[in-house]
């Protein structure tokens, strides 16, 4: 064989997959070695130079519509000045938003003096510098603004969950920087820093991934939602307050959305609504999560964001031996509302593993009718589970067997997706593989809005 028959071969057999009555087990063969953190001391982690410098610096929305921005970060010798200074351009006018002060403590653990403060009226579509540490060693980093709200901008969205701070992990954002694709914000599905796994929660972890994602989140917004290493449970050391550190080091703007928690809340975002929920808060009929979702859909305006996204952590349909049927409950309360708002797609993690569903919903079933097996419905969301992002628990391989039908691609791979908006009909969708090179598409799919062009894109799919 000539090398690039060979080369051929070997693509022949990495990309073997198995069609079963459901979609494509792809049996792609990824490196078996283990998935550990990256130690303390790795570049990644480094503590900024200079007398209280401002470290884990973050920025999300920080308004319903995308002209505001929370900017976090901490400092860690003295509180120092809350205050960020920011200005249009290279030499716009200097202006300062105050910001406030916190800290917490988690068993023997003592927090930084972690600050957010909130920018609102920002231009559309603008570059704006910003800097934070006044009076003491000050940082500066810049983002732009989205471009206003409209059904036609288009817009385009990464998609990264249960991230972690292992090797892979490191990977797994940098080919997110290096895709030729330029998300311009990260719909972060849950589970970020894993400081969970260690001895007492040990915080300085949660520290850790602050530093390690601030060369991304400093300059560009990552909407958060809550996962369950967000909970921060552990009675056992005294800890009883539930998502004690995620709340305290990152803000969401919930009240932007007549939410009473910032654990479910929306916002919009260029051409797309975004819906947020917790699968780790009340999700049944007269909690507050309930009430709240049942006033948000018939808000959204599909004239003004034809797409309409959810973020969530466990996933409603997941064909893998992990973390199976939990996000049930959930969806027998919400799903016929995700058909009758025709929902685009459902964004979830927990499964550290990538999974796409086809069109599917399972609402017919009434305990007595015996409809309980998931159907082809256009009207449904596809299901996406993108929890591959490489913590240091490793890569769920084992699946169900054999991949049922609303099953469409799975494979266990770590690695991130892009959302990337054309217009209000069309999005084009794809997933890289951290084992491929960052511009590789390991699988992909158009998606067609489902309220403007609501025609079968399953016919589209190109998988492999
Ligand atoms: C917290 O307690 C653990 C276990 O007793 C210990 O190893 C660690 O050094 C302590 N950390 C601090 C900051 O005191
Ligand atoms: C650090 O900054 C704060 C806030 O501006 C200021 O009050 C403090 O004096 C500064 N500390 C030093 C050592 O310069
Ligand atoms: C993490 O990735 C960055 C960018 O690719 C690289 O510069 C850095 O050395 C990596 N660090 C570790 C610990 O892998
Ligand atoms: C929906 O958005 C469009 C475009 O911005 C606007 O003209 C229309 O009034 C909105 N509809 C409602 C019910 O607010
Ligand atoms: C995969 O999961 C199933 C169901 O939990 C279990 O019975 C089986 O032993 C697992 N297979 C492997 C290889 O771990
Ligand atoms: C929307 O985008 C798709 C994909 O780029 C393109 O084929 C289609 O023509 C666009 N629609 C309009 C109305 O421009």
């Amino acid at each position: 064989m000539g090398v690039v028959e060979g080369l051929l071969a070997l693509a022949l057999v990495l990309n073997v997959v198995v069609v079963s009555n459901g979609g494509k087990s792809s049996l792609f063969i990824r490196k078996t070695k283990k998935t550990v953190d990256m130690p303390l001391g790795s570049d990644v982690f480094s503590v900024p130079r200079g007398y209280n410098a401002p470290q884990q610096v973050h920025i999300t929305q920080g308004d319903l519509v995308g002209r505001g921005m929370i900017v976090s970060w901490v400092t860690m010798d003295e509180p120092g000045s809350s205050a960020v200074r920011y200005w249009r351009g290279k030499n716009g006018k200097k202006k300062t938003a105050e910001g406030k002060m916190v800290t917490y403590r988690f068993f023997n653990y003592s927090s930084g003096f972690i600050h957010h403060a909130t920018i609102r009226n920002l231009e559309y579509n603008t570059k704006y510098y910003y800097e934070v540490g006044l009076g003491n060693t000050t940082r500066q980093f810049w983002f732009v603004t989205p471009p206003e709200i409209g059904p036609d901008v288009p817009y385009t969205f990464g998609l990264i969950g249960d991230l972690g701070q292992s090797f892979d992990s490191n990977i797994t954002l940098s080919h997110y920087e290096l895709s030729p694709k330029k998300g311009e914000t990260v719909l972060f599905v849950g589970d970020l820093s894993y400081a969970d796994n260690y001895p007492n929660h040990d915080n300085v972890r949660w520290d850790t991934w602050g530093r390690f994602t601030e060369r991304s989140v400093a300059y560009q917004p990552w909407i958060w939602t809550a996962g369950n290493h967000e909970i921060d449970f552990a009675p056992e050391i005294g800890e009883t307050e539930p998502f004690k550190p995620f709340s305290h080091r990152y803000h969401v703007p919930y009240e932007a959305s007549q939410s009473t928690s910032p654990f479910w809340y929306s916002i919009k975002r260029a051409s797309a609504h975004i819906i947020v929920l917790s699968s780790y808060s009340a999700y049944g009929k007269y909690t507050p999560q309930y009430t709240w979702l049942e006033q948000e859909l018939p808000k959204v305006n599909r004239s003004e964001t034809p797409w309409l996204i959810v973020l969530m952590h466990s996933p409603w349909y997941n064909s893998y031996n992990y973390h199976y049927m939990e996000g049930e409950t959930m969806r027998v309360m919400y799903e016929a509302w995700f058909v009758k708002y025709k929902v685009d797609v459902v964004f979830a993690g927990h499964v550290h593993a990538y999974e796409r569903s086809e069109r599917v919903s399972n609402i017919a079933y009434n305990i007595i009718n015996g409809h309980c097996i998931p159907v082809k419905d256009q009207s449904a969301p596809v299901y996406i589970t993108i929890g591959d992002g490489g913590n240091l628990e490793g890569l769920a391989t084992n699946m169900t067997q054999p991949q049922p039908a609303y099953s469409a691609f799975r494979e266990a791979s770590f690695g991130h997706a892009i959302f990337d908006i054309r217009n209000r009909t069309h999005a084009h969708y794809s997933w890289n593989r951290n084992q491929d090179g960052a511009a590789v598409e390991a699988d992909y799919i158009w998606f067609f809005n489902r309220f403007w062009y609501p025609v079968d894109d399953s016919t589209v799919y190109v998988s492999h």
